[in-house]
């Protein structure tokens, strides 16, 4: 498949081989808190399949270098690369249909807009437009205390809301966006928080009986009820 990076080979149109992990595809938009990304995939990987997307503004935050050697980052680049004629697969759907959850973190004031307006200029938000709101969509905001208590933030988190969309909030902290003076909200979740978050929505799906048994483990059988619930 042209546009898939993996070293193993195997292809996102491969059928569904049970049991397996949950595949999370893990978003960073251009929020200073994507420096964290790597720290973010990490998390997920120990107990999910990874995939990453990262838009333009997002890189100038991201080390590449801190990501899991086996997670493939895909940008808006590898949209365009990988499709030539009629016929070809289409990445940011076959990114859709390979994903059980999508997992934005951080998610930018200007991504969270696009969503809420259904705008879809980039591989991320095209995915995102594309989305079976079945299927679990978490979004992690991070953004500046001035962009956060902004009207257009309320008014596009209860858009997102009534999509379904699962908003994992901000916290309160010193801003990293250079304005020291100011302690307030709109701090990303720290990655541990967004990774249990996700972990016990999972264990929410999951029957009562099976509950307790521990997601971190990697054995796929684990994740069979879960994925059952999800699909
Ligand atoms: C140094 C720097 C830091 C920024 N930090 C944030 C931030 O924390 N949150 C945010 O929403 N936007 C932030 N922005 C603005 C976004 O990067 C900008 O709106 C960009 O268009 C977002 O694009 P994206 O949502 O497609 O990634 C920052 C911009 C710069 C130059």
């Amino acid at each position: 498949m042209a546009q898939e990076k993996s070293a193993d080979g195997t292809s996102m149109r491969e059928e569904n081989v049970q049991p397996r992990k949950p595949r999370v595809l893990l978003a960073a938009s251009g929020s200073v808190a994507a420096i964290k990304f790597g720290n973010l995939c990490h998390g997920f990987r120990q107990w999910a399949e990874v995939k990453a997307v990262a838009t333009k503004s997002s890189l100038k935050f991201i080390d590449k270098a801190s990501l899991p050697r086996d997670v493939i980052l895909y940008t808006d680049e590898d949209e365009w690369s990988s499709w030539k004629k009629l016929g070809d697969e289409i990445l940011h759907i076959e990114l859709r249909k390979w994903a059980d959850m999508i997992v934005i973190a951080p998610l930018s004031a200007h991504t969270l807009g696009k969503i809420a307006d259904g705008l879809c200029d980039n591989l991320l938000t095209c995915v995102v437009r594309a989305w079976d709101y079945e299927k679990p969509l978490f979004v992690a905001p991070a953004m500046n205390t001035s962009m956060w208590k902004n009207p257009f933030t309320q008014h596009h988190l209860a858009s997102i809301h009534k999509l379904g969309v699962q908003l994992i909030p901000p916290i309160a902290k010193i801003l990293a966006c250079g304005d020291f003076r100011n302690f307030g909200d709109g701090s990303m979740a720290e990655p541990s928080v967004i990774c249990s978050t996700v972990v016990l929505h999972l264990e929410s799906l999951r029957p009562v009986e099976d509950r307790g048994n521990s997601l971190s483990k990697t054995d796929g059988d684990l994740f069979e009820s879960v994925l059952h619930n999800l699909h």
